[in-house]
């Protein structure tokens, strides 16, 4: 396998290779900054059989993923689940019919009776209220802001959302964590991927599909359910949606519209949603815990968060989007916690779908990439700042909210996060409501928490307690 890579000119410089999975641990995402600094922003790694390239920094990521954005549209085949919704669908005519599909119906949500933003506003006034009966008293957001962001998801594909302590809701949400954390990363696509021979040793990794089988068997009840109530007049939500599609399918050879890729990619949207969603909220929790000074105004620093919320929204109604607008401070720091926290730090791997090249490397059709978010989002030639927590860099010299080029947290391209929208009103209702609310504070004799945590799959922070007073 090693002379593979010597046939092809120009192909980008790596280490020399990688025979056994292992290797790949050194891969562990500090590594791309030290690989990078021996071999260039464009590294060639050789890992078992397969080839893989990693991009780093904003202009070799910018060149893949938007001006050739075809050339990098594709996935690597996961002989595991061979039809798994939108994530990880090959890219092709099913991958586009669903994508089209799903994002329109997302933007329609007005679906049912409710808006989008009403279910978000809503959802950020129950997360508030299982805020305050912690009475100030210590406790980890992370449950409860799982339940919320949770029932976002819920609220658009079911069209109900549950109660935080309801036990199927909590069951469903842990299954969707533990499949998540086992197998829709990118790490262990990979690796068992590689080694399907693991598949057939008999051992404790066969309940690796447990939580797949187990989600799926709830998901497939649900659907059942929406079949029995369905009324063809009234699209409740995103499952009625997709059943519509299904029967519109029956007309067209060529649809992939079916019962099956319906529960594949509700689950495949879940575990997409919610922990991505879910952990920024705790690091921007985190964040305001270990720079007070950022949620709350300290005589010279003018319009922190806390201030700007109560000049621009008052105590007395709910945030609504509409004030993303006049919260440029606010709107910063929520930036600034995605592109510190960093959370999709390897992105999603792509595959080339040609043949094509790179800041005048060749890369073979099929190769699989990683774009290294993280090294975009702290990427040295562009931030003023990119290793510390520092909202300024959304912010003009007036005050003002700036967009950055660099800031690709969602990635970029055809395959760039479908969710970003819904994403976004997550954060900001969710942010903006909770510090109305209350104020942050690290409990009395406990560490600041620290801001690094681990990367695994996607960039988490390590747990910790926050105490919430009442403002
Ligand atoms: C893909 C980030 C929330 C649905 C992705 C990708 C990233 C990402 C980096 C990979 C894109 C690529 O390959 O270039 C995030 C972050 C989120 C978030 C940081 C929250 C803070 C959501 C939400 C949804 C969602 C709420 C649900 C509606 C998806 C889907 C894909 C995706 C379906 C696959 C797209 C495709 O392959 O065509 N996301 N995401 N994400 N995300 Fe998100």
């Amino acid at each position: 396998h090693m002379k593979r890579r010597k046939r092809w000119n120009n192909y980008p410089p790596g280490p020399v290779s990688f025979p056994f999975v292992g290797n790949l641990l050194q891969v562990n995402f500090q590594c791309p900054r030290l690989l990078s600094e021996k071999f260039g922003k464009i590294i060639s790694l050789q890992i078992g059989w397969k080839n893989v390239v990693l991009l780093n920094g904003l202009e070799a990521v910018k060149e893949a993923l938007v001006q050739r954005s075809e050339d990098f549209a594709d996935r690597p085949p996961f002989s595991l689940f061979d039809h798994m919704g939108i994530m990880m669908a090959r890219y092709g005519h099913g991958w586009k019919e669903l994508r089209r599909f799903t994002l329109s119906t997302l933007r329609n949500f007005g679906l049912g009776k409710k808006s989008l933003d009403q279910r978000v506003t809503e959802e950020a006034g129950c997360l508030c209220s299982a805020f305050s009966s912690k009475y100030g008293h210590p406790f980890n957001p992370r449950f409860l802001i799982n339940s919320a962001v949770g029932n976002v998801m819920c609220s658009l594909t079911f069209g109900n959302r549950f109660e935080y302590n309801d036990e199927k809701f909590q069951r469903m949400l842990h299954l969707i964590e533990e499949a998540f954390n086992i197998g829709a990363g990118i790490m262990s696509q990979v690796i068992l991927d590689m080694m399907p021979w693991l598949l057939y040793i008999p051992g404790p990794h066969h309940n690796v599909f447990q939580p797949y089988t187990d989600s799926f068997d709830i998901l497939r009840e649900i659907v059942k359910e929406h079949k029995e109530t369905r009324d063809p007049g009234f699209t409740r939500d995103f499952i009625d949606a997709f059943l519509e599609e299904i029967e519109k399918a029956k007309m067209d050879p060529e649809s992939t519209f079916s019962e099956d890729n319906l529960i594949f990619t509700v689950f495949d949207m879940f575990g997409a949603a919610t922990e991505t969603t879910t952990v920024t909220l705790c690091w921007a929790l985190l964040y305001m815990l270990r720079y007070p000074d950022v949620q709350k105004s300290v005589s010279i620093f003018p319009g922190r968060v806390h201030e700007e919320i109560d000049k621009v929204i008052g105590r007395d109604r709910s945030p609504d989007i509409e004030d993303q607008v006049n919260l440029p401070y606010t709107n910063a720091v929520i930036y600034e916690t995605q592109r510190y926290c960093d959370v999709v730090f390897a992105g999603v791997p792509r595959t080339t779908y040609r043949d094509t090249e790179v800041q005048g490397f060749f890369i073979p059709k099929g190769t699989i990439i990683l774009t290294v978010l993280s090294s975009v989002l702290k990427d040295e030639t562009v931030w003023e700042k990119p290793h510390e927590f520092y909202p300024e860099h959304f912010l003009d010299a007036d005050g003002q909210f700036v967009k950055r080029e660099a800031f690709l947290p969602f990635s970029a391209g055809r395959r760039m996060c479908l969710g970003e929208q819904l994403a976004r009103k997550e954060l900001f209702l969710f942010f903006t409501t909770l510090l109305q609310h209350f104020t942050f504070h690290i409990p009395e004799d406990q560490p600041r928490p620290r801001d690094d945590g681990y990367y695994v799959l996607i960039h988490s922070p390590d747990s910790y307690e926050l105490c919430a007073s009442p403002r």
